[in-house]
């Protein structure tokens, strides 16, 4: 089997690489990705070296490219390559409609004309918008986002299915909740706070803190997107949710006491414009028609976590420091012609 997985080198992208990898040693990996700030090498150091994994550095949008590798008969396209940060697509959105809407019309397009058995592309909750009292999203709810970012997302969910119901290209949506994890940019919220914490520099909470996110460990995701490229139907949309609504505070309360450092680090900035106040899905088709459950606890995903950022200093101080952009130079020079 060979797959093609757009955006590789981000963090949901790297922790299912390596999952794949893990899993399926027969199986042919080929990334594509631009390598933007939040494409970082490092995060598959440990699978640079596997015959079976190829780093193509480029973008999605370029279709020659894409046709390119996509001649190598590749069956299923993952795409996790976007720009993913609601904060900086208020300051610059032409990318954001550039990545994740242009770029996944033209994985589509490659997608019909090389005849792949399966395309997955990657959503998020936030498409729906903000939910209200006690309500949660089903996947017939419309599209209501708020950010640039949420509305590049939700455009390509539905160009999306314009290729599923126009032109039978075999595809499936899913549409998850937060994710954390290891290997996560430190410039999201769990990442940031617990190496800030670790750095005795403030945690900059958005107004009054009490946003409320609903979280999904990502080596849980991981095993959920396995479950739907071996038995998800194609047309269909799954959100994926872990059930887990904590508002930002008391996230960064956990993170704190987990760490023994201070609640006076905490410190409230103001808010940004349109930031919905809570998001919350109703995963149960997924639960009732693949019968997946995640399989860790909140609590147990958020110490992993926490212990991984603590043993890993050296990643997210790289991260920070901007070093990790040094990588590509020295491991792949080779790739430049
Ligand atoms: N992180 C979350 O909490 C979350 C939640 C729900 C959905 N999602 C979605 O999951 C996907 C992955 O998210 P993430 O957090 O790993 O993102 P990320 O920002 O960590 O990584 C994105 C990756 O895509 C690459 N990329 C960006 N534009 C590209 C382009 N034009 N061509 C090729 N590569 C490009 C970047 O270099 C980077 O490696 C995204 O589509 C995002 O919308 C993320």
């Amino acid at each position: 089997m060979k797959l093609l997985i757009t955006g590789g080198c981000g963090f949901i992208g790297s922790n299912f690489l390596r999952y794949l990898l893990k899993k399926y040693p027969d199986y042919k990996i080929f990334n594509l990705d631009k390598l933007t700030y939040a494409g970082n090498l490092e995060n598959l150091s440990e699978v640079e070296k596997n015959p079976n994994y190829k780093f193509i550095q480029g973008d999605i949008c370029n279709s020659q490219l894409v046709n390119q590798i996509l001649a190598e008969k590749i069956g299923c396209i993952i795409n996790f390559a976007a720009e993913s940060h609601v904060d900086r697509s208020l300051y610059d959105p032409v990318v954001f409609v550039q990545s994740n809407l242009v770029g996944a019309q033209v994985l589509l397009q490659s997608a019909l004309q090389h005849k792949v058995s399966l395309f997955l592309q990657i959503s998020t909750d936030e498409v729906y918008g903000p939910v209200l009292g006690n309500q949660k999203f089903n996947e017939k709810d419309s599209l209501n986002p708020s950010s640039p970012y949420a509305a590049s997302k939700a455009s390509a969910d539905l160009l999306a299915l314009s290729y599923f119901k126009s032109f039978n290209l075999p595809l499936i949506i899913v549409r998850p909740t937060n994710n954390f994890g290891p290997y996560q940019f430190p410039e999201k919220l769990i990442p940031l706070f617990i190496s800030n914490a670790l750095e005795d520099k403030s945690l900059p909470i958005y107004g009054d803190g009490l946003y409320v996110r609903d979280w999904l460990y990502v080596q849980d995701h991981c095993e959920v997107l396995d479950l739907i490229l071996q038995k998800g139907k194609t047309g269909e949309i799954y959100n994926i949710s872990s059930h887990n609504e904590k508002t930002n505070l008391e996230i960064t309360d956990l993170i704190l006491q987990a760490l023994g450092k201070p609640k006076n680090l905490i410190k409230h900035v103001p808010d940004r414009p349109a930031h919905d106040r809570r998001y919350a899905l109703d995963s149960s088709k997924l639960e009732k028609e693949l019968g997946w459950k995640p399989k860790f606890s909140f609590e147990k995903a958020l110490q992993e976590t926490i212990e991984w950022y603590q043993r890993n200093r050296n990643w997210w101080e790289r991260v920070k420091s901007g070093e990790y952009q040094k990588y590509y130079e020295k491991h792949y020079a080779y790739l430049k012609k």
